[in-house]
């Protein structure tokens, strides 16, 4: 296996993400070597995604084409990771050359002695899936990232079941990452020059491990470094926790952004998503958050277009989204996925043109509340975690307020890993523009508030 070199090229999530670093690292050990392009490549694996049906057709035609490398170089190994995994397993008996080796999300572990089995001159397959996995003991390699920020896997799969997504089939059930396995790798991130944290899992807010809550996992990961950023993705609306909010509005290192997802603004449309909540208590629940934590920045996910959306159901999504003046938000055409309880039980019948309307006027409304919010920011002082160089320019950083806002501004002689105190002088419904005042930290800056805490 050693001297093979390998190149990993991953879709979808920010947890797929988070677990090609996973498989990076599995195969680092094995002594394998990374490169940066599938063309130098010995070993070419994919991470893939299924949430929609556009993520799937992305990558059937990567496939395609690395078929046709493949047919140039007939050592070439190529491997699907991730989501997909258990629909390609079936098609690769029927579509010989198209992958040699399929893993499924649970069984990363398994990838050396795979591809041995390939090397034999078989296909291999892993896509069992797991009740205890959580990858705790392996060390994630960062090898694409900007050295700021770092994503940490803090739980797998999902028993949520909302009836539209099919995450909870592909990655199976739902479990948590022991907290200290967890805290041992922020601590390690943060000796490494890191400085934001974004801790994932499906519903981070059932994450569970002993006694140990999310709200306790976020208040021993806030003490691990005072000048490391934390951030989350995503919770679930159904049973937010109080003494959260009460944690982000003390701690300065919590940041105070909150993706929220609604998915639609109708009782009877969150009832047939299976969705267990209201549209009043996703509204009571918005409330709370902003009344205890003033400056919060929301975002959410909706879906326009779900089974039997009656137009009265779809403007209540609109009015919910005007009610809560999201500062982001994922927008998305309902996509019917197999296995789902609406593939089961329901019929896919909203026509493909009211959908894409449905869905342009929804995001319509929402350019216009993240302009005019942005607007408002002209004038008001945040601090901003430098992530490198902005993509127009470089003569001017870019990064982002604790409320999750792209921010640019002058060079100067400012680092990626800096916090530069800055003044927003232009918006638009994407990015602001900012003067920057000079470089601080987070202690010096939220000074006050620190000794309080
Ligand atoms: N069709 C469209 N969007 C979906 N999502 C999940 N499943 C589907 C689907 N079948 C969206 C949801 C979820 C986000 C990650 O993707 O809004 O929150
Ligand atoms: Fe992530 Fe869901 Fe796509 Fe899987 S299907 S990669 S969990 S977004």
């Amino acid at each position: 296996m050693t001297d093979k070199k390998f190149y990993i090229e991953t879709y979808g999530c920010q947890m797929n993400f988070a677990d090609s670093e996973i498989v990076n690292s599995i195969l680092l050990e094995e002594g394998m070597k990374p490169v940066h392009e599938a063309e130098e490549a010995d070993v070419v694996l994919v991470n893939t995604c299924s949430i929609r049906e556009n993520a799937e057709t992305k990558v059937w035609n990567r496939l395609k084409e690395l078929r046709s490398i493949k047919k140039e170089n007939g050592e070439l190994t190529v491997g699907v990771l991730g989501c997909m995994a258990e629909r390609i397993k079936d098609k690769i008996i029927e579509q010989e050359h198209l992958v040699d080796i399929v893993v499924g999300p649970d069984a990363y572990r398994d990838i050396p002695r795979l591809l041995e089995e390939v090397d034999d001159g078989r296909k291999a397959v892993n896509v069992l899936l797991s009740l205890e996995e959580t990858y705790a003991d392996i060390a994630p390699v960062r090898t694409t990232g900007n050295g700021v920020n770092a994503f940490v896997s803090i739980m797998r799969g999902c028993d949520n079941m909302c009836a539209f997504c099919v995450v909870p089939f592909t990655r199976g059930r739902e479990r948590s990452r022991p907290m200290e396995s967890i805290l041992r790798e922020i601590k390690e991130l943060s000796d490494q020059g890191y400085k934001e944290v974004t801790l994932l899992g499906q519903n981070v807010n059932s994450y569970l491990d002993g006694e140990n809550t999310f709200t306790k996992l976020m208040d021993e990961a806030s003490k691990v470094d005072p000048e490391m950023r934390f951030r989350f993705s995503s919770p679930h609306p159904k049973d937010f926790p109080d003494d959260l909010l009460h944690l982000i509005a003390e701690r300065p290192n919590l940041c105070n952004y909150i993706h929220i997802p609604a998915q639609a603004g109708s009782d009877t449309m969150l009832e047939r998503m299976r969705r267990p909540y209201t549209r009043e208590q996703y509204l009571d629940l918005v409330e709370k958050m902003k009344s205890i934590i003033p400056r919060v920045s929301l975002s959410t996910d909706i879906i326009a277009g779900f089974c039997d959306e009656t137009e009265e159901e779809h403007q209540q999504t609109m009015s919910l989204m005007k009610e809560v003046e999201y500062d982001l938000a994922y927008m998305f055409a309902y996509s019917e996925r197999e296995r789902t309880l609406a593939h089961r039980k329901f019929e896919d019948n909203v026509p493909e043109d009211v959908k894409k309307k449905r869905l342009s006027e929804i995001i319509t409304q929402q350019m216009e509340i993240q302009a005019r919010r942005n607007q408002n920011e002209i004038g008001n002082r945040h601090v901003v975690l430098v992530e490198g160089t902005s993509k127009r320019s470089d003569e001017q950083m870019s990064g982002r307020t604790d409320t999750n806002k792209m921010v640019v501004f002058d060079r100067k002689d400012f680092k990626p890993g800096d916090y530069v105190e800055v003044e927003i002088t232009g918006a638009t419904s994407a990015t602001l523009l900012a003067r920057p005042i000079g470089k601080t930290t987070l202690q010096d800056y939220y000074g006050a508030e620190v000794a309080a805490a």
